[in-house]
């Protein structure tokens, strides 16, 4: 992956401004970054060398290959192989040169909850082939890391990569979530993977599946990038989100594959630069962000795209979900080219977002949502209210912006909800998006591509760059 594709497919420049006023107005500083980001390259190809020539692994003085079998891991899916993971990595992790823990294709290994904590001291590839199983049941699980199952800490210049899976043999806790049964208690569950206060990291290719609860957590992280991962838990597995987002900046999720039980892809606060592209979802909740603003919270996140996606058969599309009673805001959010197959409630911003066994009373203080981008999304919507901006009666949501959006109903008509929403529409609109106030209306779009660019006289400002 070269850098400018994922300059192509990131800039995002939607920047309203007065009519009469040209001068580079203050909305405009928080696009800038995004051209700038980059996440650092990594040196993944020789450590496939090393592992495809194993003849040259001793003569290798420079990089050294652990092997958790070397550690005497079984790898029988019964054995307790948690001691050879922790000692495995003990020494990949200490190593001078750089290092290889591997996992070995062909065999299930079972590991307890464990933290694999950094900072190692050179780079790192954790080679997963084979399959990592968590033990099954719950009321066995390690009271000490109730959330988390592999959880890799303050690491930096690591790559995970392989063909192998990680399964958190999630069946037994999905039985006792309170979603399943109003008369289980409610209380968290692990996390399948979580990379955690990291950066620098690469993912690629592997598989993680039946999580406890979320499938993969990226937390208070910088620089990750995600390539060709799948993840898949049922569709009626409770709380499985499949790539969670919160407190990391310059995360790309490139080309994955997401089946699950709620969002496909949920971002919380105080995330930003996060781009995704080439995202297959369904079944699951959706592409989410949030939810933000629970227990009167301030939540923060902006600066994401979505380029190109598949969506099918979710109970949400592109969803920006809070609470009533939170602060901050989501800012800044362009979607495009996203394709709907058979899915309720494609375009939705709610802004009272209530996932709670209590009704939630409503408030005046809310998440403020601003500069929402919606373009070209195209396909078909289970429910009538194909688009949805349920924006606080306090904190209105302003400068949405439509543009070539087709959604179609699979039996019937659809329509657009507006509360308390400001933007407008251009180019094709269907369902048709009158219900947007116009309070940003007056304005020109200005569009520039590499071709050249254009100018459309409409009544808005908006200047739309893309590289
Ligand atoms: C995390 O790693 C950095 C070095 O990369 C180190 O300075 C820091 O102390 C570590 N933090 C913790 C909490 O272990
Ligand atoms: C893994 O968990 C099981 C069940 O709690 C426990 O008996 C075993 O000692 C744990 N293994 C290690 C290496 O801690
Ligand atoms: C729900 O849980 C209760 C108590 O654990 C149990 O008796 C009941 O059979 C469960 N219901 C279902 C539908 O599983
Ligand atoms: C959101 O993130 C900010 C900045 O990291 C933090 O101060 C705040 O406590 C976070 N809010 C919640 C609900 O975690
Ligand atoms: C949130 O703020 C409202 C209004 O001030 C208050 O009534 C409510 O109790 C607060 N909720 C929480 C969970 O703190
Ligand atoms: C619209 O999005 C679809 C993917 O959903 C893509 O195939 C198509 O090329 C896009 N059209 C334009 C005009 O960008
Ligand atoms: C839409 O999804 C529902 C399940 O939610 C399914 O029963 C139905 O067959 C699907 N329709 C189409 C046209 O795919
Ligand atoms: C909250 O406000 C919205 C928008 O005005 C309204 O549709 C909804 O019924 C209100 N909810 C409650 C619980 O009052």
């Amino acid at each position: 992956m070269n850098k400018l594709t994922y300059l192509c497919f990131l800039l995002l420049l939607i920047v309203p401004i007065k009519s009469e006023d040209r001068e580079f107005p203050k909305e405009f500083e928080i696009f800038e970054d995004i051209e700038e980001w980059e996440v650092e390259e990594d040196a993944g190809d020789e450590y496939d060398e090393l592992l495809e020539s194993p003849s040259r692994r001793r003569g290798h003085r420079n990089k050294i290959l652990v092997s958790v079998d070397a550690f005497g891991a079984v790898g029988d899916g019964v054995s307790d192989d948690t001691q050879a993971f922790v000692n495995a990595w003990t020494q990949a992790c200490s190593s001078p040169t750089k290092s290889v823990f591997l996992v070995p294709e062909g065999k299930r290994y079972l590991v307890n909850a464990t933290r694999f904590r950094g900072p190692c001291a050179n780079k790192i590839v954790i080679q997963i082939q084979g399959t990592i199983v968590a033990p099954s049941e719950p009321k066995d699980w390690d009271p000490k890391n109730p959330r988390t199952w592999l959880d890799f800490y303050n690491i930096s210049k690591a790559i995970f990569q392989g063909n192998g899976v990680i399964d958190g043999s999630g069946s037994k806790w999905w039985a006792e979530s309170c979603k399943k049964n109003k008369s289980n208690p409610c209380k968290g569950a692990p996390t399948a993977l979580t990379i955690d206060s990291s950066s620098a990291v690469r993912v690629k290719g592997l598989t993680i599946q039946n999580s406890q609860q979320m499938n993969f957590v990226i937390s208070r992280s910088d620089s990750v990038r995600v390539t060709g991962v799948k993840v898949s838990s049922p569709g009626d597995s409770p709380n499985t989100d499949g790539i969670h987002i919160t407190g990391s900046t310059n995360v790309v999720l490139q080309n994955c594959k997401i089946g699950t039980g709620d969002d496909c892809i949920s971002i919380v606060n105080a995330s930003s630069s996060i781009k995704m592209k080439n995202i297959f979802c369904g079944p699951g909740h959706g592409i989410s962000i949030g939810s933000l603003g629970k227990d009167n919270s301030t939540g923060i996140v902006e600066q994401v795209v979505l380029d190109n996606a598949l969506i099918r058969g979710t109970t949400n599309g592109l969803r920006i979900k809070t609470w009533q009673g939170g602060s901050g805001h989501v800012r800044a959010v362009r979607y495009q080219d996203v394709r709907m197959d058979n899915v309720s409630n494609p375009i939705i911003i709610d802004q009272f977002y209530c996932d709670s066994p209590t009704t939630c009373k409503n408030q005046t203080s809310a998440v403020e949502i601003s500069q929402i981008m919606y373009r070209n999304i195209t396909g078909t919507s289970k429910t009538q209210k194909a688009m949805k901006f349920a924006c606080s009666d306090t904190v209105p949501c302003t400068h949405i912006v439509l543009n070539n959006i087709n959604l179609q109903s699979l039996d019937g008509t659809v329509e657009t909800y507006c509360n308390s929403a400001a933007g407008f529409g251009y180019g094709y609109v269907q369902p048709s998006a009158e219900c947007l106030t116009s309070s940003d209306k007056d304005t020109t779009i200005i569009e520039e591509k590499e071709t050249g660019s254009y100018h459309q006289n409409l009544n808005e400002h908006i200047i739309h760059t893309e590289l």
